[in-house]
């Protein structure tokens, strides 16, 4: 087990990529915070079936990305409840896929905030605890979609084009404090999210974008992001 002793924050993990996350976070042995909106006995009993399953900790936390006050509350009592923070997943994100002059712009910012604002406040939080330990790695979930130019994409797109700047902005700050931030770069995966955009689009298969052919499985996106933090931990026992 690889991740044994750490402990990893992972936003929206009550489905998709998120519980994919909590999943193979725990397997190799790390100490899980596991974010969801609302707590939920359908979830609850999941992470449940999963930290017996891997014999690890999990602990859940609530709180809506759009509530930055009770955000701010939350993370910080259950920061309190651990020593160290090894690693933030900023995961949790929306996608809501409609043509610019249709989209209220009520809707570009709260989309927004769910994927920029309230990851930028948590990670701050974050931050705080990483800058004190000397270490830390934080990845963000960046989109094709602020790649490719496709019509209905504006929010989503500009808000993860965003996400790309912030990471690369952040990582040229705290790299000194021997903290790293990374972004995966998603190509679209077999998630909600995906099915939802494929209504939306009034595209029958996703998939067309991707050159597998095939939409990308949550599980391999988790094992991208396991392979930034286990960069990290490399990097520290080169250093120490
Ligand atoms: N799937 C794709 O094709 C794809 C492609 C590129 C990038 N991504 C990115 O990958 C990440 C995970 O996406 P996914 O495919 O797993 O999406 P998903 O299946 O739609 O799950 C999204 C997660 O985010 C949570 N969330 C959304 N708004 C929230 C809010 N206001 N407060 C608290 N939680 C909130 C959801 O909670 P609720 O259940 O409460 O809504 C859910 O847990 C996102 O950042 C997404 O942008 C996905």
């Amino acid at each position: 087990m690889l991740l044994e002793g750490k402990t990893a924050f992972i936003t929206g993990t009550n489905r998709g990529i998120g519980f994919a996350l909590v999943e193979k976070f725990s397997q190799e042995g790390a100490t899980v915070i596991a974010h969801a909106r609302k707590t939920n006995a359908e979830h609850e009993d999941n992470l449940l079936k999963i930290s017996n399953k891997y014999n690890n900790s999990i602990i859940p936390v609530y709180f809506d990305m759009q509530d930055i006050a009770g955000m701010r509350a939350e993370v910080k009592a259950v920061l309190s409840k651990v020593d160290n923070i090894d690693f933030l997943v900023n995961n949790a994100g929306v996608s809501s896929w409609q043509l610019f002059p249709m989209t209220k712009v009520q809707t570009i910012r709260d989309e927004f905030e769910v994927n920029l604002f309230s990851p930028m406040e948590l990670t701050q939080i974050v931050l705080r605890k990483m800058m004190k330990q000397g270490y830390g790695s934080i990845v963000n979930m960046r989109s094709i979609a602020a790649i490719e130019i496709c019509p209905g994409n504006c929010a989503y797109g500009v808000s993860k084009a965003a996400v790309k700047m912030w990471t690369e902005v952040l990582a040229s700050e705290v790299g000194q404090f021997g903290i790293r931030v990374n972004a995966v770069v998603l190509g679209m995966t077999n998630t909600d999210m995906a099915r939802q955009i494929e209504e939306k689009s009034r595209t029958r298969d996703a998939s067309f974008v991707s050159a597998l052919k095939r939409l990308d499985e949550p599980e391999e996106i988790a094992n991208a992001v396991i392979f930034c933090v286990l960069t990290m931990l490399r990097l520290l026992m080169d250093i120490r």
